[in-house]
């Protein structure tokens, strides 16, 4: 596998004595030039959708940082719209949607197939990076999961507790389910055209898959992971792919087996140990150090970064945070952090 790059050599398999690394987020408001950009594009979604500007954005950690990984400039929330809904962004605050709570609201969802015209620019961004980046960098496409994106089309927001989508899937399973189904086939399309545009690797981030217990984990967690997962290698073979599912606790055992997942992202959440026993025997894993400590810094960011990279250094692995940078922490952490994965 030499000469490959090394997050598609982790991917596959092979054990590395510097693990590859990138960061959940690392373009984003920490960075000045970040803030920069997003000024020049006006707000948020502008940004998402100006493809020269996406781009940018998405360069501005491999540029300062030289990371192993760009991750598309893009959000999970991108898909909700192509399918119809209404989505703006209050500052401050995060995403609004208008809201699903009932069969009609499935109904009135846009087909499948008119998905692309709202994304095309999406597509662009891809087809930019995959001529922009560097050699080695490996660009990562991504979506949300089914379960978190409908989260957010119940509720039209976020939820501490997912409270609404909790609901509706007990007060209406069949109108949850047929949702979960238009927003996995929507997210298989959309992938699928991310991959034909360049993408490398695919994410897909369940940022709130700890809120699904037992049962439920494994239909609406695990189920169209697998089910995206399956889809995704049929039509593009080999196509490595990180499923995130987030605070899965000990649903991250075995979440490889059951998915088709090469690599299972972890939160913060689960020992580095543990996880190095029960879950990298399984595959390539990522992550997970608190994001927390890009904003305190000091010795306990090397000390912590060190145990990491050790606990996981006997099987295959991508260091990562726990979950995506905050707008508060130093971008002098981000390189410490790098030195500490890098220079032992
Ligand atoms: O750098 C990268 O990681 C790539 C781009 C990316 C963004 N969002 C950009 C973004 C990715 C992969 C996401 C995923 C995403 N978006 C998730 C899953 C991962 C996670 O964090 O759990 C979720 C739940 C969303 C939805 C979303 N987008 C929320 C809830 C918010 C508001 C919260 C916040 O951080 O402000 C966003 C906004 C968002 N997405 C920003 C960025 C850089 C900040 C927007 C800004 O610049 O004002």
């Amino acid at each position: 596998m030499a000469g490959q790059k090394t997050i598609l050599r982790a991917l596959a398999g092979e054990v590395q004595d510097v693990p590859p690394i990138w960061m959940m987020r690392q373009a984003g408001r920490y960075l000045p030039e970040y803030r920069a950009t997003r000024a020049e594009a006006g707000d948020f979604l502008s940004l998402c959708y100006n493809s020269d500007l996406a781009t940018e954005v998405t360069l501005q950690p491999i540029r300062r940082y030289g990371f192993d990984a760009a991750i598309l400039f893009a959000d999970i929330l991108l898909v909700p719209q192509a399918l119809g809904a209404d989505l703006w962004f209050v500052t401050g605050e995060g995403p609004r949607l208008s809201t699903i709570t009932d069969q009609a609201g499935v109904d009135g969802l846009k087909p499948t197939a008119e998905i692309h015209e709202t994304l095309a620019p999406v597509y662009q961004t891809v087809r930019n990076l995959s001529r922009a980046l560097p050699a080695e960098t490996t660009l990562i496409g991504f979506a949300g999961a089914p379960w978190t994106v409908a989260t957010y089309m119940i509720a039209g927001r976020g939820t501490p507790d997912q409270g609404p989508a909790h609901a509706l899937k007990t007060g209406n399973r069949a109108v949850f389910e047929a949702l979960l189904e238009r927003i996995t086939e929507a997210t298989i399309e959309y992938l699928s055209a991310q991959i034909d545009a360049g993408a490398e690797v695919v994410k897909v981030f369940d940022s709130w898959a700890g809120s699904l217990r037992g049962e439920d984990f494994d239909r609406y967690a695990t189920a169209p992971a697998r089910q995206i997962i399956a889809a995704l290698k049929t039509r593009h073979p080999g196509i490595p792919v990180i499923a995130f599912p987030r605070e899965a606790g000990d649903k991250y055992v075995g979440f490889h087996a059951a998915t088709g997942a090469d690599c299972v992202a972890l939160d913060n959440s689960v020992s580095p140990d543990w996880a190095a026993e029960q879950v990298q025997k399984d595959g390539c894993v990522q992550g997970n150090l608190a994001a927390s400590h890009m904003v305190t810094g000091g010795e306990a960011l090397v000390t912590e970064t060190r145990a990491i990279v050790k606990a996981f250094r006997k099987g295959p692995h991508i260091f990562n945070l726990g979950h995506g940078i905050t707008p508060d922490a130093d971008p002098d952490n981000v390189q410490r952090m790098i030195d500490a994965v890098r220079g032992g």
